[in-house]
């Protein structure tokens, strides 16, 4: 399929300081669109000048939530080079919620040169300070205006493009995580392993009443035992406790990270003992009391590497690591960085010119 490129005519001035840029402020000047109707398949993919887009009040996705979407992003890098992360595993992780949300399966090659050929016609927003890059975000939701519940028969694919800086505003520095005891994200057989927006609905009053007591996001339990780690609010999560990296298995209520995946390989490259399994929050707050909980982090494509300075159980105060980044974690920061930037070598296939 051909994507018709137009081109605005009135570009947008760009944020003159790339230290101040945020996280989700901005938006460039062209995106990606692509329409499914039933019968026809997904089709007209186009790249169009950045511009509000006009829904019926019924569409579904209003209503019902039929949405999903993915995040990744392309980075500026010293040899004048753009790259992407991995953006293979994004596509197939997109086709995964899609399976989970009754969304049409999208060609995950053709995507990939979607968000290839939209970030090259907007290839001057991509920030150069340190620690920048363009974030990426496809999506697809359902627009048939129709209130009765069923799956979408019309849709929409749409890619977006945002000039950002560190997730949190605390950047490298030590996040402070509230463990959820009270609200739950997602269960077994739910939706909590796809990349949704009713997951990130679900998490919201925990976040808001976690930043009015002072935490930076929360750390999910498992929904039934109200007992094992699942993830953190917008990231996977690793626990180095002596002698094993510890993060939760996936067993369907948690979402694959691709920077999770790619921590598990690189800290095992390493020869570290790595383990996805269950963990209790009862087993992380003896391993804290016997000094065997040496650092934590959480992983995602917006936060990187997030190192965890404090965990609050109810009334235990954990500190890690002396609420300091910890060793390990400021070494999986430099090597991942360093392979999205192209200036490490990654495994075949990780690190992709645009
Ligand atoms: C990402 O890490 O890309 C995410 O999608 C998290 C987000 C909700 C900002």
């Amino acid at each position: 399929m051909e994507i018709k490129i137009e081109r605005t005519k009135n570009p947008k001035t760009r944020p003159s300081d790339e230290s101040k840029l945020g996280f989700g402020n901005y938006y460039t000047d062209h995106m990606f669109i692509m329409n499914y109707d039933e019968g026809q398949g997904w089709h007209d993919p186009r790249i169009v000048p950045y511009a509000p887009v006009e829904l019926d009040p019924a569409a579904m996705c209003l209503h019902y939530g039929q949405e999903v979407f993915e995040g990744l992003k392309a980075y500026r890098c010293e040899d004048g080079e753009v790259r992407l992360f991995r953006p293979d595993k994004n596509m197939a992780r997109l086709n995964l919620s899609n399976d989970r949300l009754c969304i049409p399966p999208i060609d995950e090659e053709f995507a990939v040169e979607a968000i290839k050929t939209l970030v090259k016609v907007d290839e001057d927003w991509i920030p150069s300070a340190e620690g920048t890059s363009l974030y990426i975000r496809p999506f697809i939701f359902a627009i048939d205006a129709h209130i009765g519940v069923h799956p979408a028969k019309h849709l929409l694919f749409m890619i977006i493009l945002s000039p950002v800086g560190a997730y949190y505003p605390e950047g490298l520095n030590p996040v402070k995580i509230y463990v959820e005891t009270n609200y739950v994200r997602a269960v077994k057989g739910g939706m909590g392993f796809t990349k949704t927006g009713g997951n990130y609905a679900a998490s919201l009053k925990a976040q808001d009443e976690a930043e009015k007591v002072g935490y930076t996001q929360v750390l999910w339990l498992d929904g039934v035992e109200r007992k094992y780690v699942e993830e953190v609010g917008t990231m996977n999560v690793f626990f180095v406790l002596d002698g094993e990296v510890v993060t939760p298995a996936l067993q369907g209520s948690i979402l694959g990270g691709i920077t999770r995946m790619s921590c598990i390989e690189i800290l095992k490259s390493w020869g570290l003992n790595v383990s996805e399994r269950r963990i209790s929050i009862d087993e992380l707050s003896k391993a804290y009391d016997e000094g065997r909980l040496l650092e934590a982090f959480g992983s995602g494509t917006a936060a990187v590497i997030s190192p965890i300075g404090e965990l609050r159980w109810g009334d235990k105060v954990m500190e890690i690591n002396n609420g300091e980044i910890g060793e390990l974690s400021q070494k999986l920061y430099d090597t991942l960085t360093g392979i999205q930037w192209g200036k490490i070598e990654g495994p075949e296939g990780w690190s992709v010119k645009i």
